[in-house]
């Protein structure tokens, strides 16, 4: 575990109020313009979702919607909903959704209605604050993806989301992998290799919308220690998706890979993803208490 670097982005990524970071999500929500079709259409959320499952297939495998039949679900930072609604329509009992960007919310509001699904439940919450507003209850599933890296203190969520989980419920994250392709990338790209400065480059860079408050990273030893020491007990961690396509052609809607990966072969682009890939997907059970 690379302690000296987790350390420093903790240094600088605590000083940063969370109002920065709800006023970046409500700025441009996560996937906003995955479409061109008319914003709040039922067109413009097929699309947004048929695109976020092309570029991260392993999302549509980790979610494992058909495994949520009958299932209450409780879903961190559901951004303009794409997985909650997917939870939703795939069967599951219950559905709360939560998110601190207001924006986002009403967008996946306005999807669940467009598709008249009522076993959603939203709420406008800042998850490290969750009990405060969210009422308690036991979930079977928690699901995060992509959220507590930017929120103050991821610590604070994982606090919160323990006393949401059935004894025999399952915890699935995802987090940013520090040891990735990605990270690497930002670092020759925007950093001129200045890898001491790599906490603030990651943060600026992550995002589609340049300028994200706050992006911790992770490799597997930090989330193994934050999770037991928050009585989540890992089961599995992989590390999934590297970004393949050239971003100019990305934003015209056009998948045009990057030389290098265009030539790769797909073997080793698999497993190239399997070690560096930029999502680190986890899953959890609550921790056994030993009285
Ligand atoms: C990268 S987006 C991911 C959205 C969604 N999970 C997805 O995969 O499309 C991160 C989301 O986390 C939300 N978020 C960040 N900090 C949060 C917090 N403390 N409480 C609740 N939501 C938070 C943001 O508002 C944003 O919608």
């Amino acid at each position: 575990m690379n302690t000296a670097h987790a350390n420093k982005q903790k240094d600088i990524f605590v000083k940063v109020p969370l109002e920065k970071v709800q006023a970046f999500w409500n700025a441009r929500p996560c996937n906003i313009r995955h479409s061109q079709q008319p914003i709040g259409t039922k067109q413009y959320f097929e699309e947004v979702e048929q695109r976020k499952f092309f570029v991260e297939p392993h999302l549509v495998e980790f979610a494992n919607f058909p495994s949520v039949k009958g299932k209450r679900i409780l879903e961190i930072g559901c951004g303009m909903g794409t997985t909650s609604v997917n939870f939703a329509r795939a069967g599951a009992k219950q559905v709360t959704a939560v998110d601190l960007s207001e924006k986002s919310l009403s967008l996946a509001k306005q999807r669940a209605e467009v598709y008249g699904l009522t076993n959603i439940e939203f709420y406008h919450a800042n998850a490290e604050e969750l009990s405060t507003v969210v009422p308690l209850q036991e979930y079977d599933l928690i699901f995060s993806f992509g959220v507590i890296h930017h929120t103050t203190h991821p610590e604070k969520v994982l606090t919160q989301l323990q006393r949401y989980l059935a004894p025999q419920g399952q915890l699935k994250l995802m987090v940013y992998y520090r040891y990735s392709w990605k990270a690497l990338w930002i670092l020759f790209k925007y950093g001129k290799c200045q890898f001491w400065k790599l906490s603030e480059l990651v943060a600026k860079y992550s995002e589609a919308e340049t300028g994200c408050p706050i992006t911790y990273t992770y490799d597997k030893k930090e989330v193994d220690h934050l999770l037991n020491n928050h009585g989540f007990t890992p089961v599995t961690m992989q590390v999934e998706h590297i970004f393949p396509y050239h971003i100019p052609d990305y934003v015209q809607y056009r998948y045009v890979k990057v030389w290098y990966f265009r030539w790769m072969p797909k073997k080793l682009f698999r497993l190239l993803e399997k070690i560096m890939g930029w999502h680190l997907c986890i899953t959890a059970k609550k921790a056994q208490c030993s009285n």
